[in-house]
């Protein structure tokens, strides 16, 4: 069957994994009923990367800042860089930025670039992805402290979890762990979250859903994480796909 619709709201194309094959594959990934795809960076390199694709393809977007993993090699000046990329057109969004702490990365510097990035997006009134990796408490000690127009990506937390950020506003994604088996707590969000509050996304190349996970993922296997959602919410494929499109442009103010 076809599907149409499918919005990524959260790659990254600019991995050394696609270098074999970038154009083949992006060429024809309208052809696979991908519709839309923000293409998120992690520092100063990735962003201009991000805007290099976003400019080849109508279906690209970017989404420019600075990973929590990303911060050894930041300017001084990176928030006026950042700025200064967001005068592009395609450029749609502050991200991916946040904390994590599953690596052993200095907090303090983490929640002070976090919390940097969170001002820039209500300065800008621009969008802003967030990354939260076993971070929960402090990412949402700063979102709730600042309220941005933010899209918590991968999202990872309790249902509970979701049902704050809901009512302050924000937007959450899911992809393929929601197909993993040991995925209770994904699948649970995928079932309760209002469904005009929902978007997908694969994280490409990671993240890649059963039966293909381990390896290369790319924005047509947002399908599989679509089937799964639609199943524990009792939807059709094509109306998921359908409204987390909707969504995704929504949230970040496309066309
Ligand atoms: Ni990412």
């Amino acid at each position: 069957m076809n599907y149409e619709n499918i919005f990524d709201a959260h790659a990254h194309y600019d991995d050394k994994w696609f270098d074999d094959d970038r154009s083949t594959l992006l060429d024809n990934i309208k052809s696979k009923g991908v519709c839309g795809i923000v293409n998120n960076s992690v520092d100063l390199k990735t962003a201009e990367k991000s805007i290099e694709y976003a400019e080849k393809y109508d279906f690209m977007y970017a989404a420019v800042g600075f990973h929590p993993e990303n911060l050894d090699d930041m300017p001084a000046d990176y928030l006026d860089r950042l700025a200064e990329l967001t005068k592009h057109e395609k450029v749609v969004a502050i991200g991916e930025t946040g904390l994590d702490y599953h690596w052993d990365i200095p907090k303090d510097k983490q929640k002070k670039v976090f919390e940097e990035q969170i001002k820039l997006s209500l300065d800008l009134k621009m969008p802003l992805v967030v990354h939260d990796r076993e971070a929960h408490g402090d990412t949402f000690d700063l979102l709730r402290k600042y309220r941005p127009n933010a899209l918590v990506h991968c999202f990872s937390g309790s249902v509970e979890l979701m049902r704050e950020a809901v009512k302050l506003g924000m937007y959450i994604s899911l992809g393929g762990v929601v197909t993993f088996k040991n995925a209770r707590h994904s699948v649970e969000v995928a079932a309760e979250i209002p469904i005009d509050r929902l978007l997908l996304e694969t994280d490409a190349p990671y993240m890649a859903p059963v039966p293909f996970r381990g390896k290369r993922c790319d924005s047509s296997m947002i399908l599989y994480a679509a089937e799964k959602i639609a199943a524990v919410r009792n939807m059709g494929v094509q109306e998921v796909l359908n409204i987390t499109c909707e969504n995704a442009k929504r949230f970040y103010n496309i066309e």
